[in-house]
């Protein structure tokens, strides 16, 4: 029998799937735009990179249109979303909409916004970008964090989850 090469869309879905099987928290990434406008993104490429320096990573997709501010920013802040915020996750993944509309956000450095009612707040500085294939991997140091014990919000096979006791 011989060997099929599978069709690239083929490959790219198995791929999705299989990445899919991967359990991740779920973060809004968030800045302000030279103008002072806060900008924000969906983000559960997020992790942990290092203690000392505290160093945090996520990549950003290549043809997005917040590209270029996120990669000039000088600041920008990564918000961990709590249990009960999938709205959130929506909003800031959609393209619809004021994405702040009618959110109260406190402000921390470089006036960055940063989301009530997470579970950990991540203020950074925009250190270091590396080319990562369709994406831009961004490294960067955490100049201040907070936490709240709440229950995150879980992402699995491509849908919301909670943790269960
Ligand atoms: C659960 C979830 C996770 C996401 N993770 C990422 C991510 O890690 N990187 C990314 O570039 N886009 C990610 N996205 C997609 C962006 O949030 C989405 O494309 C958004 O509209 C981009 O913002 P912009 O249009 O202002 O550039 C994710 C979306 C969802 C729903």
């Amino acid at each position: 029998m011989t060997q099929q090469t599978l069709p690239a869309e083929d490959f790219s879905r198995r791929f999705r799937n299989a990445l899919g099987m991967f359990a991740t928290g779920i973060t809004v990434v968030t800045t302000r735009t030279p103008d002072g406008v806060p900008i924000g993104l969906t983000v559960n490429s997020f992790n942990s990179v290092s203690l000392d320096p505290p160093l945090i990573v996520w990549s950003l997709a290549n043809d997005l249109p917040s590209r270029a501010l996120f990669e000039g920013c000088e600041y920008y802040a990564i918000n961990v979303l709590a249990a009960d915020q999938a709205e959130l996750s929506q909003r800031f993944a959609s393209r619809l909409g004021d994405r702040f509309g009618g959110l109260d956000f406190d402000s921390g450095v470089g006036g960055v916004p940063l989301l009530r009612g997470c579970c950990a707040r991540f203020q950074c500085r925009n250190t270091v970008r590396h080319e990562g294939g369709d994406h831009v991997v961004f490294i960067s140091e955490v100049v201040d964090f907070d936490r709240e014990p709440r229950p995150p919000l879980i992402y699995f096979g491509g849908a919301y989850r909670q943790l269960q006791a």
